[in-house]
């Protein structure tokens, strides 16, 4: 089972890429978190992709593309996979249809969990992420047993460095421009699915197991 999870930031990609993975027993693959594991171990590809994403931007195509190329031949990946924030671009949309074509594979589903920016903004002063497991919470609609720790792992949560109100803006700004010709893009390749995304968590992930079949 290969899917793509789109939508804007904040849209809920993470919270029901999660449970994807663990309903089916397939990976979650998010760039995004590869990127804050890589600033948080200091890497040099951390040290490079902090300055786009702490401006909202997005990470150059040719830093993300052999990265996630790279992760999908793993071997935990041979009954597929959830990617979470890739494609992001059309160019890596592309890139990523020929790695697979060479694969004799194609990708299945491309979820677009949909909402709209007013609510965005609102979600993303409430999301808190740990800093040990990357697990996200929502202050109100998804909070911890503990206030300020993760229910996960016990370590403490964070609001993330992109999640104050200004680079929110910018990164919805980029996802108009960038990322949303992609729900054109899989539409035409005819694996386009949408879901209401302003639904409660498990709605949303109940309209997701109705596409997946259970
Ligand atoms: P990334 O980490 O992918 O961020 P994003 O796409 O902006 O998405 P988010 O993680 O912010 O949101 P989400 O949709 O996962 O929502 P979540 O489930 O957490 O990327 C960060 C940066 O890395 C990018 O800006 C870019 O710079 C770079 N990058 C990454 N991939 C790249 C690529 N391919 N190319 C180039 N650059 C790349 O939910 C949000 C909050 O809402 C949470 O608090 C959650 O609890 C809550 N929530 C979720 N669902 C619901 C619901 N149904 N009702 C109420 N609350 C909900
Ligand atoms: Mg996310």
């Amino acid at each position: 089972m290969k899917i793509i999870m789109l939508g804007a930031p904040g849209a809920g990609k993470g919270t029901q890429a999660k449970r994807i993975a663990e309903k089916y027993g397939i990976p979650h693959i998010s760039t995004g978190d590869i990127f804050r594991a890589n600033i948080k171990e200091g890497t040099e590809l951390g040290q490079k992709a902090k300055t786009y994403m702490d401006q909202g931007l997005l990470v150059p195509d040719d830093l993300v593309v052999d990265l996630v190329v790279d992760r999908l031949g793993q071997d935990d990946c041979t009954r597929g996979y959830v990617l979470d924030g890739f494609p992001r671009t059309i160019p890596q949309a592309e890139s990523l249809d020929a790695a697979l074509a060479k694969l004799g594979e194609k990708m299945e589903y491309a979820i677009d969990v949909d909402v709209p920016d007013e609510n965005i903004v609102n979600r993303m002063g409430g999301r808190r992420a740990c800093v040990g497991c990357g697990a996200t919470y929502h202050v109100v609609f998804n909070p911890t047993k503990v206030e300020g720790i993760c229910d996960a792992c016990g370590e403490k949560l964070i609001l993330r460095d992109d999640d104050k109100p200004e680079t929110v803006q910018k990164r919805l700004t980029v996802y108009h421009q960038q990322t949303q010709p992609l729900i054109d893009y899989y539409n035409n390749a005819g694996i386009l699915k949408s879901v209401d995304g302003t639904m409660e968590m498990d709605d949303v992930f109940d309209a997701i197991v109705k596409i997946l079949g259970e």
